[in-house]
């Protein structure tokens, strides 16, 4: 919210400049979380800073302008606030890129492609309100710049609400993900696992950055179609009968019937249906050959292979790190995309085998119905009053 002001500082020809709107940057940017200490000292100095810098480059272009744009110019005037706002929205957002990429260790190249549809964009929306409130303030009066609360509010109202149904939607399907694991059998973090190397050799193989997240939310949810597989077939211990493998190999088609109907997640649905297809064609539902295979398949492929191989199974140890790159090397070209697999390997290579080796998320232990009563009479508290009854 304090950008539009500042903004509105830079347009502001009754103050006195560059001085007014580097100060307004430094000191009136403080924001209420600053506050209550809920930044970082260092963190603080580097916003305020950011803020300064920014302000002061879109003044220099308004000075440097200046002498060319006439008053009764309309074109001229938009261009130069244009320019003037695209110098401080390119400056302010880049810092706070860079920054927010050091602080998170998430590649520059994806807080960008994030941050700009939305934080650059609402930053570049906020120009033409900065430079209303100066026109205001000059000819009404300061005061009147108080009604500008109301859209500001509004704008950062909105902008929550977006970060807050993004967080959702990541939520949910990453408890849908361990929700199949669990079916699965399999140990938790699986799908997470799959997911972090699926979206580490998308990023190598130079794809963008929604394609690499719908790898990255297509590798938690590639097997919800195994929800469909009954559990006597899904974890059965011995080999599969005809009739068996035939329901088992239905679940890319289940998978691809359940995400289908939600619009957010119909650009995996391609992803999971050909998950099991194979570079030689062997693979279903399809047999689908080659580059026919979308690349996001092909990518699962190889790290749903990696992961298997390399984590314990109910009825299985894993072979180990240097076992599944054996056996990936040795089934390329038939199940696996060559071209992926030596990308993989460059993958690890460069980040190393640990980056894979677990999932972030804690491993599950689900208590028995006994072992819940039994700490419940050890720490009577951790029932909550309205639940009491
Ligand atoms: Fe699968």
């Amino acid at each position: 919210m304090n950008t539009a002001v500042l903004i509105g500082t830079v347009f502001d020809s009754q103050l006195p400049h560059p001085f007014s709107v580097v100060w307004v940057g430094l000191i009136g940017t403080t924001s209420i979380r600053e506050l209550r200490l809920q930044v970082p000292w260092y963190g603080v100095v580097y916003n305020h800073v950011t803020f300064a810098l920014a302000g002061f480059a879109a003044s220099s272009v308004i000075a440097i302008t200046a002498a060319t744009v006439r008053e009764d110019d309309p074109l001229g005037i938009v261009a130069q606030i244009a320019l003037a706002g695209t110098t401080f929205t390119l400056l302010n957002a880049s810092l706070a890129i860079a920054a927010a990429s050091i602080r998170t260790g998430v590649p520059l190249r994806r807080v960008w492609a994030l941050s700009v549809p939305n934080v650059g964009l609402g930053v570049l929306a906020q120009v033409p309100l900065g430079w209303l409130m100066a026109v205001i303030a000059i000819k009404v009066g300061i005061w009147a710049t108080i009604l500008f609360a109301v859209p500001l509010f509004l704008a950062r109202y909105t902008f929550n609400r977006y970060v807050e149904v993004r967080e959702l939607f990541l939520g949910s399907v990453s408890a849908l993900s361990q929700a199949i694991d669990a079916k699965d059998g399999y140990t938790r973090g699986h799908a997470d696992r799959v997911s972090r190397i699926a979206g580490a050799i998308a990023r190598e193989v130079g794809l963008s950055e929604s394609e690499i997240e719908n790898i990255e939310l297509a590798g938690m949810l590639h097997d919800i179609g195994k929800i469909g597989v009954e559990d006597r077939i899904l974890l059965k211990p011995a080999r599969l009968d005809l009739e068996e493998v035939d329901a088992m190999q239905r679940h890319p088609i289940y998978g691809a019937s359940i995400l289908e109907p939600s619009r957010q997640l119909r650009p995996l649905v391609p992803i999971v249906l050909h998950h099991h297809e194979h570079y030689d064609g062997s693979g279903y539902p399809e047999g689908l050959i080659g580059d026919e295979i979308p690349i996001g398949s092909r990518i699962l492929l190889v790290a749903d292979a990696y992961e298997a191989m390399t984590s314990d199974r109910i009825y299985r140890k894993a072979i180990g790190h240097e076992g599944a790159l054996q056996q990936l090397n040795k089934y390329k070209g038939i199940q696996f995309d060559p071209k992926l697999v030596r990308t993989f390997e460059r993958v690890l290579e460069k980040r190393g085998v640990a980056a894979f080796e677990a999932s972030d998320l804690p491993p599950i232990t689900y208590e028995t119905l006994a072992e819940v009563r039994r700490r419940l009479t050890r720490e009577p508290k951790a029932r909550e009053p309205s639940h009491a009854g």
